[in-house]
């Protein structure tokens, strides 16, 4: 891709990485991604924001041959995928200097050696003159690692934000269409941002009071309704969860599908939405996209061995890492002599803080009081989210 005008002085550079399919190496990527630098030309002096991830290093190189000079080049995030491109630029530009917020600093010089003394860092609510075009550098901390910050273009109204608003969402348009990136950025805040959920509810009142026309993240297309975006973090990170059971499970002879089945179907009579997936083939960035609205989550396992199966025990300990609103849990499974299930899962979710509902685990393939114990943790689930009059 070359580099396309976004605003008089404000260019897109950077790659659309179609082909990749997975990131951080567990990740999974359906719609590919993009790694978005931004070339902010004042006159007096240029800024180049974030890099690229080192994979598309010919593509920013090929890009930054028609642009003699740059002064400044701003690092939001640390992380490679926007910084690792960072010693190729300041090797050409001989005289730029790196400009990160003052957390940034060591962690770049940690990752990718460059040396401190090409470094500047700035405060929060500190700002850059290139001429005519201001930068305003806003600390965003926790979006999703400590350093991050976002660059406000005062002159044209555009926030600059990193990961902060991101989709992993490979297009050849400029800007974004709501319906298409609705949920590749709801993909990307499930896997990146949701631990960090309190932390961007402050960010985002922080943010919010600009005069924003336009929001350039780091990975996806360009927010030209701005409260789009901003709306949907809103509601993700708020701390009503939803009338949403996710119900990850794996079944070896099925009698755990039995009992999965039968909890579907008891869940949907009475009203509740539920999200099942089997863990021998589901994309687990889906089964994190459910989880964002998830009020409840009952993991389904039949006894491997002694203990949990261990697709299972993965999916547990994901949904503890990535925390979500889950209010309560339970489990549902099934075992030949003896079982630790119950204990291996209750430790993966104990500190989660969850209100833990009536496990059923039956020996064997379900019998019919198994089954009416399914239909009962259904009632339980169920009148749990009334009380709390979830949607
Ligand atoms: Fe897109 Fe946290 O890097």
């Amino acid at each position: 891709m070359n580099a396309r005008k976004v605003k008089e002085g404000v260019f897109w550079l950077g790659a659309v990485d179609w082909d990749r399919r997975l990131f951080d190496s567990i990740i999974p990527l359906p719609d590919g991604t993009s790694y978005n630098a931004y070339l902010i030309k004042g006159s007096e002096k240029v800024a180049l924001l974030d890099t690229v991830d080192p994979t598309m290093k010919r593509e920013l190189m090929r890009q930054l041959e028609d642009v003699p000079r740059i002064d400044y080049l701003i690092a939001h995030h640390a992380e490679q995928d926007h910084s690792g491109e960072i010693p190729s630029v300041l090797e050409k530009y001989k005289e730029a200097k790196l400009v990160c917020s003052t957390i940034a600093k060591d962690m770049l010089v940690d990752h990718l050696h460059v040396p401190p003394e090409r470094i500047m860092t700035v405060k929060d609510g500190e700002t850059l003159q290139l001429g005519g075009k201001t930068l305003r550098f806003i600390y965003t901390p926790w979006v999703h690692w400590p350093e991050t910050m976002v660059t406000y273009l005062q002159e044209d109204r555009i926030l600059f934000t990193g990961d902060f608003f991101g989709s992993h969402y490979a297009t050849s348009e400029q800007y974004a269409d709501e319906a298409q990136v609705y949920e590749p950025a709801k993909r990307y805040f499930a896997e990146i941002m949701m631990p960090f959920r309190k932390a961007i509810q402050k960010n985002i009142e922080k943010v919010e009071k600009l005069d924003i026309d336009m929001i350039a993240p780091s990975h996806g297309p360009i927010y030209r309704d701005p409260k789009f975006i901003i709306n949907a973090y809103k509601d993700w990170v708020s701390d009503t969860p939803k009338n949403v059971v996710l119900l990850p499970y794996i079944s070896m002879h099925d009698s755990t599908r039995m009992l999965v089945e039968r909890l579907v179907a008891a869940l949907t009579d009475r009203g509740v939405r539920v999200y099942q997936f089997d863990l021998a083939r589901a994309d687990i960035g889906k089964i994190a996209v459910e989880l964002v609205d998830a009020a409840t989550v009952v993991v389904g396992t039949p006894t491997f061995h002694s203990g949990i199966h261990p697709l299972a025990l993965y999916a547990t300990y994901l949904v503890s890492l990535l925390r979500g609103r889950i209010k309560f849990a339970s489990v549902i499974g099934s075992y030949g002599w003896k079982s630790k299930a119950l204990e291996q899962v209750a430790g993966l979710i104990e500190p989660l803080k969850l209100e833990v509902i009536e496990p059923v685990i039956c020996r064997g393939m379900p019998r019919e009081n198994d089954l009416k114990a399914i239909d009962a943790l259904a009632e339980k689930i169920a009148e749990k989210h009334r009380a709390l009059g979830l949607k």
